[in-house]
């Protein structure tokens, strides 16, 4: 080889490589990179003989020796490109596609129907001035009873109701009252808040779960009435089950509020003509509430000649039941897909 004129061997491989075929494959275009660009490819051995190149022929020969490596390197990234297209290509082609077949829509959550139900009762009381306050779930029999006029003996401290925790002096609150309490002690009076939370009592049917869900609201102020409370609930329930729902109070005992009652609304379900659901009573009761009494103030920090207040407790799975027309409390935490799905 080295005998030959080297430019013009170079010459002859130029003119070979600018006549090559375009490869029609990976195994074309592999067998096309070993024979030029492979290590004992003929563009290799040509830039290895580079050395025998006599001084006077070298820029030449340099120069052709580049035209041949750009002209097989050229051939070969148009080849990869190509090849890698004409593949995709056959890969479209051979899968199924129907474009006017409608999309999979993506599964959407949705709030449960307890958080729903607790959320448009907080909005509503929001929307009146109240201030949203939580209290702790474990609760020590102070502010669950003591504080709020329980006496020592009575039956709600009963073991039967009550959660106990082991080895600390501390119970599962039974209601969200205890809230009372402690915003009345961190801010004072007056004040309007809204607390609602998981409250717990030992206690399982269709009607009763160990945890479920309470709205505790109240208001401290001067010269509040009875008639302060009613007109909230009554615009509370207008708002929540619509411009016909009527309210009535029944007396009824609260150990933290004087005078106390239980308020019922007119059957939603029936439209107070009398179903099941209501007894044929047209009514159905919805809450607790009352006066604060003074005891409770006093507890508080808060001067019970100075300030007076109304406050209510609801109970949301109720609320949500009497609502949706859910006859199970247990149906709203078995988590059943098609249960939840109907919300
Ligand atoms: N805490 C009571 C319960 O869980 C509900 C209740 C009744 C709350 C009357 C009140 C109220 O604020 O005035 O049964």
């Amino acid at each position: 080889m080295a005998a030959e004129n080297p430019v013009e061997r170079l010459l002859s491989l130029k003119g070979e490589v600018s006549s090559l075929p375009f490869p029609a494959d990976e195994k074309e275009l592999d067998a096309l990179r070993v024979k030029y660009l492979g290590k004992k490819g003929a563009v290799s051995v040509v830039s290895q003989e580079m050395r025998h190149v006599p001084a006077a022929q070298k820029p030449e020969a340099g120069r052709l020796l580049q035209e041949i490596r750009t002209a097989v390197e050229g051939l070969v990234e148009r080849a990869e490109t190509e090849i890698k297209r004409n593949r995709v290509l056959r890969e479209i082609e051979n899968e199924f596609f129907d474009a006017t077949l409608p999309g999979t829509a993506p599964e959407f959550g949705s709030a449960h129907p307890i958080s729903a139900v607790m959320d448009e009762i907080v909005d509503i009381f929001s929307g009146m001035g109240f201030q949203v306050e939580e209290g702790p779930e474990t609760e020590s029999d102070l502010y669950n009873f003591e504080k709020l006029n329980f006496p020592p003996e009575h039956p709600a401290r009963d073991m039967q109701d009550t959660f106990r925790l082991t080895g600390v002096d501390k119970i599962l609150r039974t209601h969200t009252s205890p809230v009372q309490i402690r915003a009345m002690e961190k801010y004072g009076a007056p004040l309007a808040v809204i607390a609602p939370g998981k409250v717990y009592r030992c206690d399982a049917d269709v009607t009763h779960s160990p945890m479920f869900h309470q709205i505790e609201g109240f208001v401290i102020d001067k010269d509040i009435t009875m008639g302060d409370l009613k007109g909230t609930l009554q615009a509370f329930v207008r708002r929540f089950y619509g411009q016909d729902a009527k309210i009535r109070f029944r007396p009824s005992f609260f150990p933290f509020v004087e005078p106390g009652a239980e308020v019922d609304v007119s059957c939603v379900l029936c439209g107070a003509k009398g179903c099941r659901v209501c007894k044929n009573s047209g009514w159905l009761e919805i809450l607790g509430a009352g006066m604060v009494h003074p005891n409770v103030l006093s507890a508080a920090g808060v001067d019970p000649n100075a300030w007076g207040g109304f406050a209510f407790g609801l109970g949301i799975e109720r609320l949500a039941m009497l609502k949706y027309g859910v006859d199970d409390i247990r149906l709203f935490f078995e988590n059943d897909m098609r249960f939840l799905r109907q919300f």
